[in-house]
């Protein structure tokens, strides 16, 4: 907690705004839930950041109510709104009665808050990794200027981007040996039993470590907690339990927007990597890792980042 004052969501400062209130939020949810047994509602009023927490939240509803308005104003031309984006389906669901303003409000600030911290730290997660590892950097370099050699910028489809196969691994691997999301909640419904034998009894709530189960040496050897995209050839995938890495989870409760976090994330580490040749003085053993929503570092490495010469 304790960000600058945050101001009101509008002029030039608007973007930085609304970033420091998506944090902000984030952060005191977090708190207020790993910390309930103090009853953390209290304590931030007690701390004086309720205030600040208030302002946050009405921030983000602020933003996205604009973007609402702006769409169900009907187009001068007549057109549709193109229903692939999902707050233009969630109004077209509005217009026909089936969502209210609330649901549209609601749901849309849950696909922001899905999206965009774990989307961003996983970009962050394999810019840093690669600049740790310059031999799998470069690996990356000549897969991307393989499929497009010439132009310094370019376009990607979407077959071009499941072309990039090294690409994918360097990604699997960051999100096996960095997970995400470290930690996911569950309400245990009815009496479970376990291949170990433990039983989970109908009401307890359980918090599944994806972290440290994606880092274990039965299934991903002595080196587990080396980063290594070899992990990821279909050849060392084989005979692994399919649950085994699940940094989106599984199950009916999975991300909905796993498939677009992976194009997105491919396409901006083609074309960064394309451009750029990320650097770091700072050693892999030496990250420390916080457990928080999205996992955080105890000390974030410098990057140093240099346009390469085409
Ligand atoms: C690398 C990026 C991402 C990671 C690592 C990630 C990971 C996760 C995880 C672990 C969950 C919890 C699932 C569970 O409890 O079983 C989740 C849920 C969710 N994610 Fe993602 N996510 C990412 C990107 C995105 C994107 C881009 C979107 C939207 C476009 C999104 C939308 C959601 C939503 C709406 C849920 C809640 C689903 C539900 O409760 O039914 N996520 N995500």
């Amino acid at each position: 907690m304790g960000l600058n004052a945050i101001n009101d969501n509008n002029g030039a400062g608007a973007d930085k705004t609304l970033l420091q209130s998506f944090q902000f939020v984030q952060e005191t949810i977090t708190e207020m839930g790993t910390l309930s047994w103090l009853n953390m509602r209290a304590l931030v009023w007690m701390l004086g950041d309720y205030e600040q927490y208030k302002k946050s939240k009405a921030n983000i509803r602020k933003f996205i109510n604009n973007l609402i308005t702006e769409r169900t104003i009907a187009k001068p031309d007549g057109s549709k709104l193109d229903e692939n984006i999902f707050i233009n389906r969630a109004i077209e669901l509005f217009q026909q009665g089936s969502f209210t303003r609330q649901n549209i409000e609601d749901e849309s600030v849950v696909l922001v808050f899905g999206a965009f911290e774990t989307t961003a730290t996983t970009l962050n997660h394999v810019l840093i990794l690669l600049a740790m590892f310059p031999e799998y950097q470069e690996r990356v370099f000549e897969e991307v200027i393989s499929f497009f050699p010439d132009k310094e910028t370019f376009e990607m489809n979407y077959s071009d981007i499941n072309q990039l196969t090294y690409v994918s691994m360097v990604v699997d691997e960051t999100m096996r040996v960095m997970a995400t999301v470290p930690l996911v909640g569950r309400h245990v419904r009815a009496d479970t039993k376990l291949s170990n034998g433990i039983i989970l009894p109908e009401g307890l709530q359980i918090l599944i470590d994806i972290f440290n189960m994606q880092r274990r040496k039965d299934i991903w050897g002595a080196d587990a907690h080396i980063f290594n995209p070899e992990n990821f050839l279909p050849s060392n995938l084989e005979g692994k339990h399919p649950y085994c890495y699940i940094p989106f989870t599984k199950g009916v409760r999975n991300c909905i927007g796993s498939k677009y976090a992976l194009l997105s994330l491919k396409v901006a580490i083609a074309k960064l990597i394309k451009k750029f040749r990320f650097t770091t003085e700072f050693d892999y053993k030496d990250l420390q890792f916080v457990e928080n929503i999205t996992i955080k570092l105890k000390q974030m490495p410098l990057l140093k980042i240099q346009k390469r010469s085409t």
